[in-house]
């Protein structure tokens, strides 16, 4: 939920530091801030929103120095204002925080009764000051760290910079990722590789409870009992390229863009060139010995797995049960014997996602991920991990990352097809032609611009917008529903369209748009009784279908959207474009943040 950022360089760190923070922001973006140790004077500057007014006020007031800390943030405790911005200090120390400190209260009821004074709303004011009472007990930095952490509980990554320390970081994680890069006399501490990939691509993943000593000559990592642990060094392929707009407007539209492209990365990672089934790496399941899936996200992910289900019950016969991990987590579900737990991730590093991964890691027979990083907390976890090779995705709201997950998600699907007998090889041969078809039809899809941003005009102007779709275009009309909702603002919710006479048809009238996600399927007769449900009732019916879908669905729909026609299990994919470009070309209509909608951020690493 925030990002944080640590360089002992041989530089001035305060830009270096700063353009970090940019590739960080999509993690939040509250306020930011940085500190710096110059000749042995530590010192700090913050400002309130994004972090262009950092920059701004580093340009008037500047901060010196080669070793610096810095942060932005989304909110968790205390308001976005200046006084709860980061780095927080206390005397000697200065601290940055990415995760919420939980017995935040017992820790600042034990110190306001020993006398002190607070100058923040904030967890994290309590690790300065815990921090800076054991340095003034006598115990070097790193030790008086160790000993304030083992007073933490929650989840946590944090760097702190000491007051005439010019060449030391003090790093350490639990629950909230972080990463040691390495340079040339120089090193870094990094939320994530992204924000380190100028500077380096050797990276060493801190582990769970790892803490790290960091100096220009190195890093020494302690385990939570303090003993000395060795973490590998990793080559990080990280394009830095694809880090920027390529010349689009906005990173989400760049994201929508590359669909074609990285789903056909995708496709080549899990079906050989020329070959006609899907090839797992070594140790995936087999879903021979599988008799139950169980699917675990959030969010947009968690459309991902409600798809995936009529894929693995329809064409492998497996059952399947999918759950919000919110919920999951806390209903502590009975897993029945012979589940494979697959769980769904971009970042890998959502809390709840994680925490109900670590609920049925001595629970399931085996453990799935399938992330767009790699190296992330889930990713490890799980032991097993299929990437989706969506490439970094900075845009807050998810696009290409959901059609690389529902690809690999068909794929997944397909090869518990083959292992249960469910399909033949023929039949599997013939998925995976259409699966090769797709960055075409994705291509021919995003042609549709034009014709939905001039619906989307429209739709910038309604208050309440509602989503329909039956069978597989049930999850992408809720995913259609959260892409409006989160980068426009305008309120959106989806239905499945069967459930229209039960409640929500109340809601129809001239003012709401409808928008019906419906190919012409084996489902469509019954799409079209539900647009002319919504027509007599003068409800303005938006319809995302292909050319016969279109042509057969007949007079008084107020925009229609072409798409081409594709194998019928394939559409969730495609249509997923639309969906993405109709709430894309709506929220620049109203002139909202697209890539930082206000009160989110990409990865959602507390609960
Ligand atoms: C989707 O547009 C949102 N950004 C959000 O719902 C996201 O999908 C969710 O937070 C899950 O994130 P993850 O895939 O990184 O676990």
């Amino acid at each position: 939920m925030c990002g944080i950022v640590g360089v002992l360089g041989n530089h001035e760190v305060a830009p270096i530091l700063v353009e970090a923070l940019k590739r960080l922001e999509y993690r939040g973006y509250d306020s930011a801030g940085i500190a710096t140790v110059n000749d042995g004077t530590l010192d700090r500057r913050r400002a309130v929103g994004k972090l262009v007014n950092l920059s701004d006020l580093l340009v008037h007031d500047p901060l010196p120095g080669k070793s610096g800390i810095g942060h932005t943030r989304w909110a968790t405790h205390g308001a976005p204002t200046e006084a709860n911005a980061h780095p927080h200090r206390a005397g000697r120390v200065a601290v940055v925080h990415n995760g919420i400190i939980e017995n935040f209260r017992e820790l600042r009821a034990e110190l306001a009764a020993a006398g002190v004074t607070f100058a923040t709303q904030t967890d994290t004011e309590l690790v300065a000051l815990l921090t800076e009472r054991h340095m003034a007990e006598g115990l070097a930095p790193a030790e008086a760290v160790f000993k304030t952490l083992d007073r933490l509980t929650g989840a946590f990554a944090l760097a702190l910079l000491f007051q005439g320390e010019e060449d030391l970081i003090i790093a350490a994680r639990k629950g909230s990722p972080l990463a040691i890069g390495h340079g040339e006399g120089e090193m870094y501490v990094g939320s994530d590789a992204i924000a380190l990939a100028p500077l380096t691509d050797r990276i060493t993943y801190l582990e769970e409870g790892d803490r790290a000593i960091v100096t220009r000559a190195g890093v020494e990592i302690r385990d939570v009992e303090g003993r000395l642990v060795n973490r590998p060094v990793k080559q990080i392929q990280l394009d830095a390229a694809r880090i920027d707009k390529s010349g689009h407007k906005h990173f989400m539209a760049k994201e929508i863009a590359e669909q074609p492209q990285v789903i056909a990365e995708a496709l080549n990672a899990y079906l050989p060139a020329g070959g006609d089934r899907v090839v797992l790496p070594e140790g995936s399941p087999d879903f021979s010995k599988i008799d139950r899936l169980v699917m675990v996200a959030c969010g947009t992910a968690f459309y991902a797995c409600l798809t995936a289900k009529y894929w693995f019950e329809q064409i492998a016969r497996l059952p399947v049960e999918v759950d919000i991990a919110s919920e999951f987590r806390y209903r502590e579900p009975p897993v029945a014997p012979r589940t494979l737990a697959l769980f769904v991730s971009q970042s890998g590093e959502t809390a709840d996602t994680l925490a109900a991964l670590r609920y049925c890691t001595d629970k399931a027979d085996s453990l799935l991920s399938v992330v767009n990083v790699p190296e992330s907390s889930i990713a490890r976890e799980s032991g097993m991990a299929l990437p989706i090779h969506a490439g970094v995705e900075v845009g807050v709201a998810s696009t290409k990352a959901f059609t690389c997950q529902l690809t690999v998600l068909f794929m997944l699907a397909l090869k518990a097809a083959a292992d249960r007998g469910a399909l033949s090889p023929e039949q599997v041969a013939d998925h995976v032609a259409a699966l090769r078809g797709l960055p075409s039809a994705l291509n021919a899809a995003l042609d549709e611009g034009p014709a939905i941003r001039k619906a989307a005009q429209s739709l910038s102007e309604a208050r309440d917008v509602l989503f329909l779709g039956r069978g597989l275009m049930y999850p992408l009309a809720l995913e259609g529903a959260l892409k409006l909702k989160e980068i426009s603002y305008i309120h959106a919710e989806a239905y499945a369209s069967g459930e229209l006479k039960h409640g929500p048809i109340a809601l129809i009238d001239k003012h709401m748009p409808v928008v019906v996600m419906a190919p012409r399927d084996a489902l469509f007769d019954k799409s079209v009784s539900n647009m002319q449900e919504v027509l007599a009732r003068k409800g303005k019916v938006v319809l995302i279908s292909d050319e016969a879908g279109i042509a057969e669905a007949g007079d008084g729909i107020w925009a229609a959207i072409r798409m081409p026609h594709v194998q019928p299990a394939l559409t969730p994919i495609l249509y997923a474009v639309p969906a993405q470009l109709l709430a894309y070309h709506t929220a620049v209509a109203k002139g909202t943040d697209v890539d930082q909608p206000r009160n989110l951020a990409k990865s959602v690493t507390v609960e």
